[in-house]
């Protein structure tokens, strides 16, 4: 069966999907066991010790460095998420996520095309990669595992801002598809969703996913003179490529949720536009026109 196929149509075939930033190695997720829409069951009894251990680890090494690296809203979520010293039930988490902000954590094998993936966002149903890392990944993994989908986006799912953009997200997806447009979309939300930083009057903090379950990142992307940062910024955004293998070159600054959902409501139909006429920028790139933090 073509694999390209079902990532066009976003349905589940009971195969592993291509995917952005999948690397050599197969994913590892059960597809065959994954419903039309790529969900599945998380299976939790199927947990071994060694992974709940493991998520025990990395709970532990990240919570102690939040201070004075993750934002506020960040912070003050992450006790919603359950027990630190085992991989949350996620019909449990659901139900304080639900009546927090109408969403909901739902299993899937891994990456999934991104129809599927925008079209469970727009549901406000946020997809949870089930399985967990082995032990030598505890420093670093490429693909995102229930850690990463766990810990570092769940808890700004329980602000309403950040919840109700996040949804726009997934709605916008389903028409950049149609505008063959998702991978400048997709550069949106690696810039924020991924690797956000929020400027706050305590000084830069994070909010993206992929920094604040990062081991090494949270304090490079908030404190090395190595990296730009540079005031948010959509069209910049969107132009700007990414890197998936290292520490990012490039980090984009909001002065709050709201200016990120305000500034992503009008229609992205002229701006993908200018973008495709402007072309595309290298991750480390730097303009006159940006604004330095
Ligand atoms: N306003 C965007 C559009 O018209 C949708 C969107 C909202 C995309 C929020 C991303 C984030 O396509
Ligand atoms: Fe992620």
């Amino acid at each position: 069966m073509n694999p390209q196929a079902d990532f066009h149509s976003g349905i589940n075939q009971g195969v592993a999907p291509v995917t952005y930033g999948q690397g050599d190695r197969p994913p590892r997720g059960d597809y065959a066991q994954a419903r039309a829409d790529y969900t599945c069951d998380q299976n939790w009894s199927a947990y071994t010790a060694t992974d709940h251990e493991m998520y025990r680890r990395l709970h532990a090494r990240q919570t102690a460095q939040l201070p004075g690296l993750a934002c506020d809203e960040f912070i003050e979520a992450v006790a919603q998420l359950g027990p630190s010293t085992q991989i949350p039930r996620f019909e449990q988490l659901s139900e304080r996520l639900m009546r927090a902000t109408g969403w909901e954590v739902v299993a899937v094998p891994g990456l999934i095309p991104e129809e599927a993936f925008f079209a469970l966002l727009a549901k406000r149903r946020f997809p949870m990669t089930s399985w967990i890392r082995k032990p030598e990944e505890f420093d670093y993994i490429v693909e995102p595992d229930v850690f990463h989908d766990l810990f570092g986006h769940v808890p700004l799912l329980f602000n309403p801002m950040f919840a109700d953009y996040m949804q726009a997200y997934g709605a916008g997806g389903l028409k950049a598809s149609r505008l063959e447009a998702c991978e400048y979309l997709a550069r949106l939300y690696w810039y924020t969703v991924e690797f956000g930083l929020i400027a706050t009057p305590a000084g830069l903090r994070a909010y993206g996913a992929g920094i604040l379950s990062s081991a090494g990142e949270l304090r490079h992307s908030v404190l090395s003179p190595q990296p730009q940062r540079i005031g948010f910024d959509l069209e910049r955004m969107m132009r700007t490529r990414y890197k998936i293998d290292s520490y990012q070159s490039t980090y984009f600054v909001i002065d709050s949720f709201q200016q990120l959902f305000e500034a992503t409501a009008p229609d992205f139909t002229p701006v993908y536009r200018r973008v495709t006429q402007q072309g595309e920028l290298d991750a480390n790139v730097h303009l006159p026109s940006d604004r330095v933090y």
